[in-house]
Order: C-alpha cells, then structure tokens, then sequence
C-alpha cells in the first residue's frame, strides 16, 4: 500500500508549507499551522467519484472538446427570491456554481440560505443539510418565517458519501451543506473540522456540482480557535466567496462578494434582519448614516463597493493621548492607510497630530476597502482634531497621495449622482472627477488638486 503523506496548513489562510512552524508565513498568524495527513495516492483513486461511476449516475470519461462547442450555462441564471442576493451573486444563481457563504456565528448565513432556498424549490428541487441543527429546529425556523416548503428536502447528516449518496437518488438542483465544517468524509482519519477534513469534504461537494450541474452552497463559520479550519482554505476550490458583515448590535448585515467567477467582487448586498428573518433593503444609501452628521469628526463620503454607490459615514475621534506611542486605531478601514494618511497631513498639509491619539471608524460596521475614502477619513480627522463640524449636508471622495495630490477615482459623476438624490449641497471631490460647472444638479461641487486645497474648502 501507498504510504500516506502529509502537508502542512494554516487554519487561518490555508497556505500550505512544507513544514511545520509556530507561525504561519503568509498570513502571520501564530500557531495556527496543522499537519493534514493526505490520503494515499491509490485510495484517492479508487474513491474517486468520477472512476466508480457513483453518485453522478452516467460519468463519461475527459475528452479533448473545441471550446467553442461546450455547453455552458453562463447566461442561465435562476433568481433566489431575493433581490440583493442575486445581486452579489452577480444576478442570481448560475448552474453547477459552488458558492462558499462565510461570517461569524449567528450572523445569518442559515437564515437567508433557508429563505433562498425556500424561494428557489418551487422551480428548482433543493436539499438543506443541516449538521448544526436538528431538522426540527430547520422546520421550525422556517414555519416561523413562514416559508414555502414545497420541493425543498431537508437531511441531517455530516458525512459527505452519505449526502452524495441520498443526492444520487434525490437529484436536487442546488444542495446548501449547512455547515463545512461539521462535513466529514470515510476517506480521512482526521477530526470534522480539521483542515484535512473541511478541504476534502468540500473538495467531493465541488466535484460533485461540477459533474452533475448542482448549485452548491457551502456554509462556513468563521473561527476564533485554530483547531477548526475557517472557511479561508477553501477560498481557491469555490466559485464564489460571499463574506457576512455587520455589528453585533446593528441589525443591518451586509454580504460582499470577495471572489466571483460570475459577478463583480465587492459586491454588497444590505440586510435587515428582523423577525421574519432577513428582509433586503433595496436602497440602502442612507442607514450608514447615523444621523450625527452635523458633529465635529463626522465626514460622509461616497464609496462604491462593486456596482453601486452607498454613502457612508466615517467618524474621527482625535484626542491628546497619554501615551508616548499615539493610538492609531481603524475601524472598518485599513489600519496602515490611515498611518500613511496622518503622515500625509503632517507633510502637507501642515498638521500635526503626532501627539494625539487618532480612532477612525465607518459607521454600520460596513468596511470600505477603496482609497476613495482617504479624503473623507483626513477631513474627518481634522474635524475633531478642530472641533468643528463640516459645512452641513457636505461629501466627499478622493484618494490622497503621498505627495498630498488629491487623486480621482473611478465612476465620479455616478457618486456625485447619488450625493444629489439623497440631498447632499456641497461635494468636495478631485479635480478631475468635478464637473466643469462647478455644481452637479444644484450641488455645489468644489474641485480640490492638493490637500491643501481640499483643508481650506473644508474650512469654509
Ligand atoms: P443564523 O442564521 O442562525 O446565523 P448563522 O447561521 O450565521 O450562525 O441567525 C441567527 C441569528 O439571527 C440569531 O441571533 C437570531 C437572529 N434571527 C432573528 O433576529 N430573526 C429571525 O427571524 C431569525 C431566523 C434569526
Ligand atoms: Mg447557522
């Protein structure tokens, strides 16, 4: 027999090194690298779905086909019932897609592919395994909810030949493993929830989509301890990643596409989650405001995460510190950008905050990951560092760079659009995302070329 090999993997990132070390080389976490023993090469074939003819029922053997003559089915897309979910899917569910569906524990993943899934059964056949709650707590959630049932199965089990096995006979149309990390298959020693596990588990699931055209959602907590592998090591096998995001305390949640083979990534989808489960807000530009805007330290912006603009609150709190070392603190933004920013201030725009202990937050716990917020976090920061609000009803967007350039950013007029819908007066953006008029449908729009212009507009 074979001899089995093993790998080594970060539960955090899933990189794989060749040895084992305390600390993971890609992702800088410390002692979250595991051994997986992998199975031997014989076992690995003579398990193969595709050599035994399983599950899939008639499996034809790989042929070299003209490009141009294979079947796809792109265009084919089934909606989920829900609009903002078809939206980060990149409009709606394509055929044989393996969709990885992460975020915290009870953040909501259940419960928006329980609505999905119940929205899609009445065209589309569906299975929700379940290997976290009993069928009764999925029947209840959904009698709760007040769901339509017909056409959805339900199991619960964690092994995976067991599901494949019910799926042969079944044959549904998309299949939601509620969650990966309970999955577990016959071919591995390892405990569910090890790296060796969940990757292979999953592994069967994306072979399993991809020869029978079964839409496949994976289901995948996001972990704290590095015994349970996160759902980052299956970020390279999946054909979408869809990220949960939110505060505890807000009921607003947002999904963002990180990876996407059939949409834009970055793609926001806004939640709320009420009573009846998760409701889509179709227009959700104003909840990240908090209604504070007229405070020293608040700065409102316009992002536009995938296909859509959104304005967005970012608050400053700019205080003396008693520290030797200043806090820098970022919420929701990159920490190291707002380092780089501050440094940025000082250089040219004649600042100085080395002395003061600087908090930089996005309100609605929405993370914004596009530079065009670099110009709102600075004049949100020298905001509270002068106590004095912004000029009522005031955006602004921009990239700063290091040699204290306002920068322009992609899709301008788009934002400066919805800055106007949502009654927005004045926009201070870069030059060359400023209309010629100097206004925009009655707001007024100051084009700013260096931060110094950008400081004294912002103190008018
Ligand atoms: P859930 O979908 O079980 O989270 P996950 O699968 O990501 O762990 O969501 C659980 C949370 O959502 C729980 O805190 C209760 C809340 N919730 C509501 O507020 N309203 C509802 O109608 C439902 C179904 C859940
Ligand atoms: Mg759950």
């Amino acid at each position: 027999m074979a001899k089995a090999r093993t790998a080594y993997v970060c539960t955090e990132c899933g990189a794989d090194s060749s040895k084992w070390q305390g600390q993971c080389g890609a992702c800088g976490a410390w002692d979250t690298v595991s051994e997986i023993v992998l199975e031997p090469a014989s076992a690995a074939k003579a398990s193969s779905p595709a050599r035994r003819g399983g599950w899939a029922g008639k499996v034809e053997a790989p042929q070299v086909t003209a490009l141009k003559d294979v079947r796809h089915h792109e265009d084919e897309r089934v909606s989920t019932g829900i609009g903002e979910f078809d939206r980060v899917l990149g409009g709606g569910l394509v055929e044989g897609a393996v969709v990885l569906v992460g975020g915290d524990p009870g953040i909501g993943k259940s419960t928006l592919l329980l609505q999905a899934m119940a929205s899609m059964s009445a065209t589309l056949p569906g299975l929700y395994v379940t290997g976290e709650e009993s069928l009764a707590q999925v029947a209840g959630r959904a009698a709760r909810l007040g769901l339509p049932l017909d056409g959805l199965s339900a199991l619960a089990e964690t092994g995976v030949e067991n599901i494949l096995g019910h799926a042969a006979k079944l044959r549904p149309r998309v299949i939601v493993a509620d969650s990966v990390q309970t999955l577990w298959t016959e071919s591995m020693t390892a405990a569910p929830g090890s790296v060796g596990q969940v990757r292979e588990s999953a592994a069967r699931l994306v072979r399993y989509a991809k020869e029978t055209g079964t839409a496949v959602f994976l289901v995948g907590h996001v972990t704290k301890e590095g015994g349970i592998a996160g759902p980052r090591v299956l970020e390279h096998m999946v054909d979408a990643v869809l990220y949960f995001e939110g505060d505890s305390g807000s009921r607003f949640r947002v999904l963002r596409a990180f990876k996407n083979r059939f949409g834009a990534v970055n793609e926001l989808g806004v939640f709320a989650m009420g009573d009846k489960g998760l409701k889509e807000v179709p227009n959700p530009s104003a909840i990240f405001l908090s209604g504070a805007t007229r405070q020293p330290g608040s700065c409102v912006m316009v992002t536009r995460e995938g296909t859509r603009p959104l304005l967005v609150e970012v608050q400053a709190l700019v205080d003396a510190s008693p520290l030797s070392n200043p806090r820098r603190v970022a919420v929701g933004l990159e920490q190291n950008r707002l380092a780089m920013l501050l440094a940025v201030l000082h250089r040219h725009g004649g600042v100085m905050v080395g002395d003061q202990d600087v908090f930089v937050n996005v309100v609605g716990g929405i993370r914004v990951q596009e530079t065009a917020a670099d110009l709102p976090v600075l004049l949100a920061v020298l905001s509270s560092l002068r106590d004095q609000p912004l000029a009522d009803k005031t955006i602004a967007f921009g990239e700063v760079g290091l040699s204290g350039e306002i920068r322009p950013v992609p899709n301008g007029e788009e934002r400066l659009k919805e800055a106007a819908t949502h009654g927005f007066k004045r926009a201070i953006v870069p030059k060359a995302n400023a209309p010629r008029a100097g206004a925009y449908k009655g707001m007024e729009v100051v084009a700013v070329e260096r931060l110094s212009d950008a400081i004294s507009a912002a103190s008018d």
